[in-house]
Order: C-alpha cells, then sequence, then structure tokens
C-alpha cells in the first residue's frame, strides 16, 4: 500500500502587505527585505481570517479540484504553530467546517517541518490500513504571533494554507515514495516563542537566532537532499522540482549552489507570500504545474530543530 497525491489547494487571506507598507517605526526598507531574504509581500489575516478558516477554505480547494467528496476524507492532519485554540484541534474544527463527522482528526506541531511530518504521519496510516483518503493541510496565521516592534523576524513571516489529498493506492512505484522526518532539540533555543500556555499562559511572540537558523536551515537540508538522491539511487539530475521550505532565498540559493541542482527546478515563492511556517510547501506546490514532472523532493526545516525530506513520483 501506498499514499498518492490527489490534488493541492490553497488559500491566502484577502490583505496583501508590500514591504513598502510594512509599519513606519519598524525602521526597515524593501531594499534591506529583498536583499537579505527575497521577500517582496506577504498575506496577513483580517479579524475574520483565523488558522481554521484558512485551513478549511485550503481543504475545499484541495477536495474540489480532485473531485473528492468530503464525506471519503477519513483523516484530517492541520500542521500548525498558530492553532485557533489550545484545544479542541484546529483540524477537528475543520472536519466540522466540511460537514464531516467520522473518522480521525488531529494536530502536528513541529514548526515549519509541520507539513513533512503531517505527509509522513498521514503516510503511516495509509499503509498501515488506517486511512484511505487523508487531507494533510499546513496553516498558518503567524501575523498573531510575530512581535509587530522587531524588525529582524516580523518582515519575515505570512499567513496562509495549503492542502494536499493523500489516498491509499497499490501502485508502490508512485506516490509518497520515501519519507524521512527529524528532530535534534538541543537547537530549540535557536528558533523559539517567548512565551506559551504553560510557561506564560499566552502564546508569546516568536524569538529567533537569524544567523544560527541560517547556517542549521542550509546545513541540515542540504544534507537531506543529499540522503534522499542517495537513498533513492539518484543525482541531482533525476529532480524534475525542488519543493524547499520557503524561509529565505538566500538559504535556499546556498542548497542548490551546494548541491549542483539546476536553479530552474527549484521553486520559489517566498517572494509573494514570505514565511508561512507549515503553509510554506503545499502553498509552493499549489503554485506549479506537477503535469511534466516524475520526481518532486520537499525539503524542510523549523523550530525544534525539525527536519524532513520526502520524494513524490507523480
Ligand atoms: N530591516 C533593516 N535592518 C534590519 C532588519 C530589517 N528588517 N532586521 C535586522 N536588521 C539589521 C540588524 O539590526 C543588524 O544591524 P546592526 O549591524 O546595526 O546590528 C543588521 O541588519 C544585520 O543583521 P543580521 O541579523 O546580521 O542580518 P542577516 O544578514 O543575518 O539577516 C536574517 C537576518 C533574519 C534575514 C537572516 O539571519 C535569516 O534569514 N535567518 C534565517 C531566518 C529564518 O529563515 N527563520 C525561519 C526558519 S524556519
Amino acid at each position: 500500500m501506498n499514499s498518492v497525491l490527489v490534488s493541492v489547494g490553497a488559500a491566502l487571506p484577502k490583505k496583501c502587505v508590500l514591504n513598502s507598507e510594512l509599519p513606519a517605526h519598524l525602521d526597515t526598507s524593501d531594499e534591506w527585505i529583498v536583499q537579505r531574504t527575497g521577500i517582496h509581500q506577504r498575506y496577513i489575516a483580517g479579524e475574520d481570517e483565523t488558522t481554521v478558516s484558512l485551513a478549511t477554505a485550503a481543504a475545499e480547494n484541495a477536495l474540489s479540484k480532485g473531485n473528492i467528496p468530503p464525506r471519503e476524507v477519513d483523516l484530517i492532519i492541520v500542521c500548525t504553530a498558530t492553532g485557533d485554540y489550545t484545544f479542541p484541534a484546529s483540524a477537528t474544527l475543520v472536519q466540522r467546517n466540511l460537514g464531516i463527522t467520522s473518522g480521525v482528526a488531529f494536530d502536528i506541531s513541529a514548526a515549519c517541518s509541520g507539513f513533512i511530518y503531517g505527509l509522513k504521519t498521514a503516510d503511516c496510516f495509509i499503509r498501515t490500513g488506517q486511512a484511505r483518503c487523508a487531507l494533510v493541510i499546513g496553516a498558518e496565521t503567524f501575523s498573531r504571533i510575530v512581535d509587530w516592534n522587531d524588525r529582524s523576524t516580523c518582515v519575515l513571516f505570512g499567513d496562509g494554507a495549503g492542502a494536499v489529498v493523500l489516498k491509499a493506492s497499490e501502485c508502490d512505484d508512485k506516490g509518497l515514495v520515501y519519507c524521512k522526518i527529524h528532530a535534534d532539540g538541543s537547537l530549540a533555543n535557536l528558533l523559539t516563542t517567548t512565551g506559551g500556555v504553560s510557561i506564560s499562559q499566552n502564546s508569546g511572540f516568536v524569538k529567533m537566532n537569524g544567523r544560527e537558523v541560517f547556517r542549521n536551515a542550509v546545513e541540515k537540508m542540504h544534507c537531506s537532499l543529499c540522503d534522499l538522491l542517495k537513498a533513492n539511487n539518484m543525482t541531482v539530475n533525476d529532480v524534475d522540482l525542488l519543493v524547499p521550505h520557503q524561509a529565505n532565498k538566500r538559504i535556499i540559493d546556498n542548497i542548490v549552489e551546494m548541491s549542483g541542482l539546476n536553479p530552474e527546478k527549484v521553486v520559489i515563492t517566498l517572494d509573494k507570500h514570505a514565511n508561512t511556517s507549515a503553509a510554506s510547501i503545499p502553498l509552493a506546490l499549489n503554485e506549479v504545474s506537477l503535469d511534466s514532472c516524475k520526481n518532486v523532493v520537499l525539503l524542510s526545516m523549523g523550530a525544534g530543530f525539525t527536519w524532513g525530506e520526502a520524494l513524490l513520483k507523480l
């Protein structure tokens, strides 16, 4: 049994904010942000938009593109660090919004690596016969947990949601043929929040050692790519599309240069979306045509540290 990708969907908040439209008190500039990160704009959730509303819209979009009735879905995983409530899980609220009353629904917290953690988890459910049709959704409203007085972090993030539908298939050479996830908690302090429910009774704000995060991101994602290629007896030339976590264009450029991959095969959406954490990979997948692709590689890394790599054969 294998998990095949059936469809991809996405949802973005209505409001788009250009670098030049960021609050004046930040003392930043379009030039600085573009040069250091590649980000030109981000979408910011309005009062009527939340992680669950974006996740629901992305899920509906993916289901409708795959022509799948919601009642077929028996597993919903929402990958998020910015859920609507402490509990219930955002996934159960998405389930309710979709009108589904059976199956399994839960959230995964692995920060920016959440989506690959979600894919791996859904794949385990499918391979062991516990699910046949899974919605894996990355959804975030990071604008609600960044410190809008800290220019070194708030300019980097955006809001949005992306969703994929995975189905069980007997076809072993297609689908999620390889997926590995990793963690190293000794690096937890490099990228964290200033609080949390049990520490401060609030979510706290994003706090980051930018340089160290940058260095670890390049090292770990490059290593992930090399391991994936080796394990699957592939070279970079066999990769049709690389969809890396969209945090910083310079991180991606470093990985591409170190690996010798043709830059034209790399999907970049951070210029439009900024870093949408767990939503960045499915949002990027939704922007490209997968029609002529056979081997699609996904790479992620996030707070924890957590990281992961996946090979989708289409
Ligand atoms: N606008 C203008 N200046 C800014 C700024 C902003 N938005 N943010 C920081 N600066 C300033 C700093 O205050 C510093 O000034 P100083 O030299 O007077 O002290 C200067 O720019 C350089 O800061 P530095 O942190 O060394 O810049 P950098 O080249 O390392 O770039 C990041 C900063 C955050 C863009 C970079 O470290 C990064 O992208 N790290 C990884 C972040 C990431 O991807 N996190 C999510 C992972 S999932």
